[in-house]
């Protein structure tokens, strides 16, 4: 796509550095004349010295009176890119009031004070323009510790929408551009730390962060005539991040979950989730392998191997030192297949310990916890299709699932009161490892698909979603119900 912008003034802020720095050679090279705006006149002088067509305006944009003097005499402006941005982390509670001043100060008060400026320049011209706000994928979604930054982002976004519908009549064109991380010197203060970034890297479809040419191609193409209909747009270049976790637009900032049988098939995607929506999450698992490759992959997780089906486990967790839970997925579970005249007790034992009563002593623990501290939470038993419907050769199994249904509604009835919502999951088969072992043969699972509606079986990710929904405040009004994730072979 050829771009230029022969015969074009551009106004660049935030221009010695980083993205806008890139931003200033490229429209040099598609050939307009460049006005290049940074407090930073040492980097400033070095752009000139490298780019000796660029006019340099040294201001510091925070501050609205001098950076009004500074352009009052900036001269004819078509093109406006404003750039300079600035990025605090701090978590809720430690924001101090001179943080929140400095990110609005720059982030959106001289956005708005400079596209005055030279909208007023263009529309006493008459002559057409085009301004593009470099905001940012956090204000779409939540970021932690970047709250007044996704504030600050969220009122780019709507300053941005306002600013084309009044400016749109003079035929100005106003958007933004939203970009994921990209590892200019802002992007390295937050996202250097490897155990930060991977789960950020994990939930970019691209599986990478941008680069700086990736989003001054944006810039270009919004400020160019081949953008002339675009107007009041957020242009997202983010590698699919936003369209992923804003799936269902759930966040868990500020809240601790924890999962059992989390190294593993629904567990393990389960916890994937709600990492990516902002929750810490406490990954109990007895198989200590599969832990450890579960930390490598989502390094923020706490690890915690353990066989919850031994009464005595349950009760030594300390949740003072692990961190309070607030949401509790009791996903654990075993699955042995016998026919009836050969059950033993054993198999009994085993699976009721894991499947059943392992959910009740969690239970019992975690809402002990919350009642105690006066906070709402919310639990999600994974159950299966099995605690309503007979499965041959899992006679046990089902049993053991029925109970968790029924426990799972008299749970709901007895912590409702407390703010605390019980409910079950009931998935129909998954091809996990214990899916895998159970229904492999073709012989045997054919007859179990021809009674499944949608001709399949799940997903992970789709027994995942419906946990997350009854985990989060969507599902705010339902308390014991049983979900059935089964394609419909439970309304057979
Ligand atoms: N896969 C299916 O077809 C299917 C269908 C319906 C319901 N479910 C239920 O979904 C849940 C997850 O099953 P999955 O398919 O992901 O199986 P999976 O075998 O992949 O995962 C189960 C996990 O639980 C862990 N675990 C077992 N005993 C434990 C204990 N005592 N303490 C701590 N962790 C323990 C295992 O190590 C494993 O990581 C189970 O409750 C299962 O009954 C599965």
């Amino acid at each position: 796509m050829e771009i230029a912008f022969h015969g074009k003034r551009a106004l660049v802020t935030g221009a010695s550095q980083g993205i806008g720095r890139e931003i200033v050679k490229q429209l040099v090279k598609c050939g307009a004349k460049v006005v290049a705006v940074s407090r930073n006149k040492n980097l400033l002088e070095s752009l000139k010295a490298e780019v000796p067509s660029v006019e340099i305006i040294v201001v510091d944009l925070s501050n609205w009176a001098e950076t009004e003097k500074a352009l009052k005499n900036v001269g004819p402006v078509d093109l406006l890119v404003n750039n300079a941005g600035l990025a605090i982390l701090e978590p809720i509670g430690q924001i101090p009031q001179e943080s929140v001043d400095r990110i609005f100060d720059i982030n959106v008060k001289a956005v708005i004070n400079v596209t005055q400026i030279v909208a007023k320049g263009l529309i006493a011209r008459k002559a057409p323009g085009a301004i593009v706000n470099i905001s940012s994928q956090a204000s779409k979604v939540g970021l932690q510790d970047h709250a007044a930054y996704c504030a600050s982002k969220g009122a780019v976004d709507a300053f941005t929408r306002v600013a084309a519908l009044e400016l749109g009549p003079h035929n100005i064109r106003v958007n933004t551009v939203n970009p994921t991380v990209i590892l200019t010197d802002m992007g390295k203060l937050g996202w250097s730390d490897a155990a930060k970034a991977g789960p950020m890297l994990e939930k970019i479809p691209l599986k990478r962060f941008g680069e700086v040419h990736e989003v001054v191609d944006a810039i270009l193409y919004l400020l160019s005539d081949k953008a002339s209909l675009v107007n009041g747009v957020s242009l997202l270049t983010d590698g699919g991040y936003v369209a992923v976790s804003s799936k269902m637009n759930i966040s868990f900032v500020g809240k601790q979950a924890l999962v059992t049988g989390a190294a593993s098939g629904i567990g393990k995607e389960i916890t994937q989730r709600l990492v990516q929506c902002n929750a810490k999450v406490i990954a109990v698992d007895i198989n200590p392998e599969l832990l450890n490759s579960l930390k490598r992959e989502i390094p923020t997780v706490t690890p915690l191997a353990l066989d919850l089906s031994k009464w005595e486990n349950v009760n030594n967790l300390n949740l003072l030192e692990l961190g309070h839970v607030d949401l509790l997925v009791n996903c654990a579970g075993v699955c042995f297949e016998e026919k009836i005249t050969e059950i033993t007790e054993r198999n009994v034992d085993r699976q009721f310990d894991v499947n059943t009563k392992l959910i009740i002593n969690l239970t019992r623990k975690v809402a002990s916890d919350l009642i105690s501290r006066n906070v709402p939470g919310s639990i999600v038993n994974i159950s299966s299709q099995a605690s309503m419907a007979g499965i041959v050769l899992q006679s046990v199994y089902c049993a053991t699932k029925g109970a968790v249904d029924a426990f799972t509604r008299a749970a709901a009835l007895e912590l409702g009161p407390y703010g605390i919502r019980v409910n079950s999951v009931n998935p129909t088969i998954i091809m996990t490892e214990m899916g895998r072992r159970a229904w492999s043969d073709p012989v045997k699972s054919a007859p179990m698909l021809a009674k499944i509606p949608l001709g399949r079986f799940g997903k992970v990710e789709e027994v995942a979603d419906a946990v997350i929904y009854l985990l989060s405040d969507r599902a705010s009004l339902i308390n014991g119900a049983c979900l059935p994730v089964d394609g419909g072979f439970l309304a057979n």
